[in-house]
């Protein structure tokens, strides 16, 4: 088939040809690198209308809301998968056979330790360091221990880092966990399934044997696989951009960790739980929405509205159905979910919020599960930051994998000062 061309008619009677790229969905793209030969740049600050790279890992479709991983629709994979398959699959962009899942759960079990030096890290911070502050340090500080997959040019060293980081994730957010509520760290246990042994790790005490509930195990396994990946957000387009450099493996997860901290990304989850219980009760919802509404005030609803999806995330769907399976299999009466409920109710009738397609994201009810888990809300973040490891990873080895990738450097409109002479300071 003939290949697309966009003629862009450019000042002074000029023009340029750029050649168009098609995907195998969605938008098409504008291949714009030649552009500079005519002595221009393109300018889309937040890249709201950039394609930063190729990838083949997961699809979004945000007026559809449509979410896949490799193909297979996150509505299949929450329910019929587990965290682990969807592991093998973002990262090998394949389901696994019987053979090779037993094979990688394997591996990932015997790489969840961490050295333990990485102990003495912890007793530099403060017991009410935050969670993310925690995590964010000590996941590059393993860049100190494993030399063996620092060398990112060498794609043994980057699958061992992949293994090391989804094995040793969730060893290092519970001892964030247990460092804030001064609880001695839970080794982790081999007889246990991914997100079994993270409950251990994180609610385990040495006095007595853990019991895994399955109740919970399997709903902080599809939290898990709710927040694997989700295509270019900020904290992978973070992790992508460190990477580009040559960084290691563990500094790009570090930051990775740093954007996602932020309460307009992963941090949403624990802002969200936060405005429910400010908002308190259901009576008062109208004043928060018109607050939301008003552009002298600040105040957002937390957990509504998305840079992609002008429709229902998908995620928030199945989060809404987990939500009420895992408080009514608890026997949790929780009120924060009607303020939710009603919240909900609310938005999506209110003009304001239907105009502007803002819906319940990703965020907005993962918090109400996880409290009812006993997660303490400063951990939520930690937990996205977990579970997107995998997403993270799987860029940055696609990145790498791809030939020619080089550092990413993007341009600007200078708009300051034209040349001008130093004056000493004597003259001022
Ligand atoms: C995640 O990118 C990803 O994929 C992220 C993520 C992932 O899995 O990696 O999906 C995870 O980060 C989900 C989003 C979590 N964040 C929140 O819940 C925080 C609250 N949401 C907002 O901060 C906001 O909706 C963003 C940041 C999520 C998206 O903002 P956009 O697309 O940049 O839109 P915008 O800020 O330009 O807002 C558009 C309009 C504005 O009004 P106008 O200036 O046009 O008049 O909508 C308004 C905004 O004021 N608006 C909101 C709102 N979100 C946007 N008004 C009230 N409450 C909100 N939550």
């Amino acid at each position: 088939m003939a290949e697309k061309v966009a003629k862009l008619e450019l000042p002074g009677n000029d023009s340029i040809e750029l050649p168009v790229k098609q995907g195998t969905a969605g938008f098409d793209v504008i291949d714009i690198s030649k552009l500079g030969s005519k002595g221009y740049f393109t300018f889309d600050p937040g890249f709201l209308a950039t394609a930063s790279c190729e990838s083949a890992i997961t699809y979004i479709d945000g007026e559809q809301g449509i979410l896949l991983h490799r193909g297979y629709p996150i509505g299949q994979l929450a329910v019929e998968s587990n965290y682990l398959d969807l592991c093998y699959l973002l990262l090998y962009g394949e389901l696994p056979s019987k053979a090779q899942y037993e094979k990688f759960a394997a591996t990932v079990r015997n790489h969840t330790m961490v050295h333990q030096q990485v102990e003495f890290f912890f007793r530099g911070f403060r017991r009410d360091a935050h969670p993310m502050a925690m995590l964010c340090g000590v996941t590059g500080a393993l860049a100190s221990f494993y030399q063996d997959s620092l060398d990112v040019a060498d794609p043994k060293h980057r699958e061992i880092a992949a293994y090391r980081l989804v094995s040793k994730m969730p060893t290092l957010a519970a001892m964030c966990y247990k460092y804030s509520v001064g609880q001695p760290f839970q080794y982790p246990r081999n007889d246990l399934s991914y997100s079994g042994n993270f409950l251990s790790m994180m609610f385990g005490v040495p006095c007595e044997p853990y019991q895994v509930n399955p109740i919970i195990e399997r709903a902080m396994d599809r939290i898990f696989i709710l927040h694997a990946d989700h295509e270019q957000n900020a904290s992978t387009s973070t992790v992508r951009l460190a990477g580009s450099s040559g960084a290691n493996p563990f500094a790009c997860i570090a930051a990775g960790i740093a954007s996602l901290w932020g309460p307009a990304h992963g941090g949403a989850n624990e802002a969200c739980l936060k405005m429910l219980e400010e908002i308190g009760s259901v009576d008062r919802i109208p004043e928060f929405i018109e607050r939301a509404k008003d552009k002298n005030d600040p105040f957002r609803l937390m957990g509504f509205g998305h840079r992609v999806y002008k429709n229902f995330d998908p995620r928030a769907k199945v989060m809404r159905e987990t939500c009420h399976e895992v408080l009514t299999e608890l026997k949790v009466d929780d009120p924060l979910l009607d303020v939710a409920m009603e919240l909900e109710r609310i938005a999506l009738e209110d003009e304001y919020f239907i105009s502007k397609k803002l819906y319940p994201n990703v965020d907005f009810y993962s918090g109400i599960i996880m409290k009812a888990i006993g997660i303490p809300t400063s951990m939520f973040t930690v937990i996205f930051a977990l579970a997107r490891t995998v997403g993270w990873i799987a860029h940055w080895k696609e990145m790498l994998d791809q030939p020619g990738h080089k550092i990413s450097r993007p341009r600007q409109l200078y708009t300051g000062e034209a040349e001008r002479d130093f004056i000493k300071l004597s003259d001022r």
